[in-house]
C-alpha cells in the first residue's frame, strides 16, 4: 500500500535505467580518463575492474537492498532497522544535500559549452582564458546553472515513474550510442605536428589500455589503488542514500542480482568508452600532456582538441556536450529526488510542492558557489593538500570525508549488527540464488571496514599528516 502510494518503477529495465542514469556521470567521463592515463593506463583498468566486482558490489547491493527492504529513504532507513542508528541515516542524508550545492554549477558549465558548440564558436572555445573568464564571470554561469537546474526539476516534479523513469529510458540508451560513435571515431584520428611526428588513434588507444608498470613500487601502487578506489565510490552513487531511495521504488519482484550485475556494467562500460574517445583524441592532437586533471581535460583541453579537427570538430563538439549533458542531467536528478523523496516524508507534504521549495533553494546555494568564482572568491588549502575554492570544499567534504566515513560505518552495521543475512534474505526472495553470497559476507565484515579506514586517513590526509 505504501509502495504504491509513493510511485515506482515499473519494471526491472526501468530501475537499471535510471540507477545507471545516477551512476554514469561526469565522474565516468572525464575523471576515469583522466586517472586511467595518470595511473599508468591498462595497470589502472584492471584494478578498477577487480574493485568494481568486489568493493562496486558489496556497496551497491547493501545501498539496494537498504532501499528496497524498508522501502524507506535513508533518513529513516538505518533508525528503523535497528534503533539507536538513526545518526547514520542523518549523517548519510547529508552527502546529496552538500553535492546538490555544487552539481548544477558544473550542469551548467556542460549546457554553456553544449550552447557554444551549438551555435558554431569552436574556435572561440579552444582560446586560453576561454573557461577561466566564462566561470568568473558574474551573470552567464547563473543563467546556465538555473537552466540545468529547471531541468533537472522539471524531471522530479513529474515523478518516479512519468518522471525519472520514462526519461532515464531515453536519455541512456542515446548517451551510450553517441559515446560509442565517438569513441570510434576517436580512434580513426590521425595528426602531424610541427616536429613531423605523427601520432595515430590506434596509438593512443595502446598508450590507455597497456598496463605501464615503468618505475612501479609498493607505494605507487597503493597510491593507484586508492585513486581507483574512490572513483568507483563516486562513480557508483553509493554511500550518500540515493541508491537507498532508487532501491525503495523497486518491485519484490525483481532479481536484485540482474540488476545490481547490470548497473555495474552499465557504468564500467561507460567509463571504459569514455577513455577510448578521450585518451586517443587528446594523445593524437595534444600529446601525453594534453591529459591534465579536473575540469581543465573537459573545458580546457578537449576544446582544443574538438578545434584542431576542423569542420568536424563542430559535429564532435555538440555531440560530446551534448552526450555529457544527459549524463550529469540523469545523476543531477538523482540527487534531487534523494532530497525530495526524504523531505516528503519529514514534511508529509506533497511531491509538487516539495520539488519546488527543493528547486528554490538548489538554486539560492548554487549561486553562492558560482560566486566563489568573482565576488566571493577565496582559495584555501584542503587537508588533502590541494587548493581548492567554494565548489571544491563541497566535494572535498562529501567526497572524501563523509563518504568513506559511512560506507565504513556501514559496513559494521550490516557485518556485525544486524549481520550479512539480512541483506542475504532480500537478494534470494523469489528463491533466486545469491550469486556472491560468500564474497559479499567477506567483503561486507572485513575487506570494507578495513579498507574504508585506510581511504579515510588517506583521502583526508591523516596519512600525510602522521606520516609528516
Ligand atoms: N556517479 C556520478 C558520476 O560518476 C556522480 C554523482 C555523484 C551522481 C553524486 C550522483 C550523486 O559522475
Amino acid at each position: 500500500m505504501e509502495a504504491k502510494k509513493k510511485g515506482g518503477f515499473t519494471s526491472s529495465i526501468g530501475f537499471v535505467l535510471a540507477a545507471a542514469g545516477s551512476a554514469v556521470g561526469v565522474g565516468n567521463i572525464w575523471r576515469f580518463p583522466y586517472l586511467a592515463a595518470q595511473d599508468g593506463g591498462g595497470l589502472f583498468l584492471l584494478i578498477y575492474l577487480v574493485l568494481v566486482l568486489t568493493f562496486g558490489f558489496t556497496l551497491l547491493a547493501t545501498d539496494i537492498v537498504i532501499g528496497r527492504r524498508t522501502g524507506k529513504n535513508a533518513w529513516q532507513a538505518f533508525g528503523a532497522i535497528r534503533s539507536g542508528w538513526g545518526f547514520l541515516g542523518k549523517i548519510t542524508f547529508l552527502v546529496p544535500v552538500l553535492i546538490m550545492t555544487y552539481y548544477s554549477v558544473i550542469g551548467g558549465w556542460i549546457l554553456k559549452y553544449a550552447a557554444v558548440y551549438m551555435t558554431g564558436q569552436y574556435q572561440e572555445a579552444a582560446q586560453d582564458g576561454y573557461f577561466t573568464s566564462f566561470i568568473s564571470s558574474s551573470v552567464s554561469p547563473i543563467v546556465f546553472m538555473l537552466i540545468f537546474l529547471a531541468m533537472t526539476a522539471a524531471v522530479v516534479y513529474a515523478g518516479v515513474e512519468k518522471g525519472i523513469e520514462k526519461f532515464s529510458k531515453f536519455v541512456m540508451p542515446c548517451l551510450l550510442l553517441m559515446i560509442l560513435g565517438i569513441a570510434i571515431y576517436s580512434l580513426t584520428l590521425h595528426h602531424t605536428d610541427a616536429a613531423g611526428n605523427e601520432r595515430t588513434g590506434l596509438q593512443g588507444l595502446a598508450v590507455y589500455l597497456i598496463p605501464d608498470f615503468k618505475g612501479l613500487t609498493v607505494s605507487r601502487f597503493l597510491s593507484i589503488l586508492l585513486d581507483a578506489m574512490s572513483q568507483l565510490f563516486f562513480s557508483l552513487s553509493v554511500s550518500m542514500g540515493i541508491m537507498i531511495t532508487y532501491g525503495s521504488y523497486v518491485k519484490k519482484d525483481v532479481d536484485l542480482n540482474r540488476s545490481v550485475a547490470q548497473i555495474e556494467i552499465f557504468d564500467t562500460s561507460v567509463a571504459l568508452l569514455a577513455g577510448m574517445m578521450i585518451i586517443p583524441a587528446v594523445y593524437v592532437f595534444a600529446g601525453t600532456e594534453g591529459m591534465q586533471s579536473g575540469p581543465s581535460l573537459m573545458f580546457v583541453s578537449l576544446p582544443k582538441v574538438f578545434s584542431s579537427m576542423g569542420a568536424m570538430g563542430i559535429v564532435i563538439g555538440i555531440a560530446f556536450f551534448v552526450m555529457i549533458l544527459f549524463a550529469a542531467l540523469t545523476s543531477c536528478v538523482s540527487i534531487m529526488e534523494t532530497l525530495v523523496a526524504t523531505c516528503m516524508n519529514i514534511f508529509h507534504a506533497s511531491r509538487k510542492k516539495v520539488s519546488m521549495v527543493i528547486a528554490v533553494l538548489s538554486a539560492l546555494s548554487a549561486i553562492v558557489i558560482c560566486m566563489g568564482y568573482n565576488a566571493l572568491y577565496f582559495s584555501v588549502t584542503l587537508p588533502n593538500g590541494q587548493s581548492g575554492q567554494l565548489l571544491d570544499i563541497m566535494d572535498y567534504v562529501s567526497n572524501s570525508f563523509l563518504m568513506p566515513m559511512i560506507a565504513f560505518l556501514t559496513s559494521i552495521f550490516v557485518g556485525w549488527v544486524i549481520k550479512p543475512e539480512w541483506i542475504e534474505q532480500e537478494m534470494e526472495i523469489g528463491a533466486v540464488r545469491f550469486n556472491r553470497k560468500k564474497l559479499y559476507r567477506v567483503m561486507i565484515r572485513y575487506v570494507v571496514p578495513v579498507i574504508m579506514i585506510v581511504l579515510f586517513v588517506q583521502s583526508t590526509g591523516i596519512l600525510r599528516f602522521l606520516i609528516g
